[in-house]
């Protein structure tokens, strides 16, 4: 399984990246917004901090106009994926794009069967979001369970990100059904470093070996 994380914020970007446990960003308009920088400049500068896929979203909700946002976005560096939002023209995008040969996350998938349309028209990602299907007592990960079924039965090339993630157990109940990768945000990779039991032990094993240190010192 491999961990993308979910954010536009370079520092964060830096630090993930300095664990050695990300191999991919995803960023969406509401993430980018927050950083009130220039957006192409934003993802030339992370595309080439992280060597490895950053999404980028277009904004265009037409089919010409996402097509040619697609194509400018896919111009800034080899490693974008041009995210590309679920819906009819969406479709009719990735189906151009992958032609192209232009790497596509369809994004905002609530549903198997949207997944599946998404892989069928040649999308490179596809993202169900797991926290909002949640959010509206839905069964998220029983989509993405789904969809991995489905490109495994159909030896579909598409690849299932886990999207929308709001803690440690949606990341592990994604590696539990094989999702090929989950998108985290910051604070959810911390919270899955964290242990208190390991911060226990930590404190005791410098206590005991502090306790010998000053015996030996004293010469005890
Ligand atoms: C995924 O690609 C999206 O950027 C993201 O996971 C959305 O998450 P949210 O539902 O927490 O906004």
């Amino acid at each position: 399984m491999q961990l993308f994380l979910d954010t536009a914020n370079i520092e964060e970007i830096k630090e993930a990246l300095g664990w050695g446990v990300i191999s991919g960003v995803t960023t969406n308009p509401s993430l980018v917004a927050r950083e009130k920088r220039d957006f192409k400049s934003l993802v030339k500068e992370i595309c080439h901090m992280v060597p490895g896929p950053v999404s980028a979203e277009v904004l265009s909700m037409d089919f010409r106009e996402m097509i040619s946002e697609a194509r400018e976005l896919s111009k800034i560096a080899p490693n974008v994926v041009v995210k590309i939002p679920m819906t009819k023209n969406g479709l009719k995008a990735v189906n151009v794009l992958s032609q192209e040969g232009i790497n596509t996350n369809v994004t905002l998938v609530f549903s198997a069967t949207q997944g599946l349309l998404a892989a069928l028209a040649g999308a490179t990602y596809i993202s169900p979001f797991i926290g909002r299907l949640d959010d509206i007592s839905n069964e998220g990960m029983d989509i993405v369970q789904d969809l991995v079924i489905m490109m495994e039965n159909y030896n579909l090339p598409t690849r299932v990100i886990a999207a929308s993630v709001r803690h440690p157990m949606h990341v592990l109940e994604s590696a539990r059904v094989s999702c090929h990768i989950a998108t985290v945000p910051y604070k959810v990779l911390e919270a899955m470093l964290r242990h208190p039991l390991t911060d226990i032990g930590i404190q005791r094993f410098l206590d005991d070996w502090a306790k010998v240190k000053n015996e030996l010192e004293s010469g005890m």
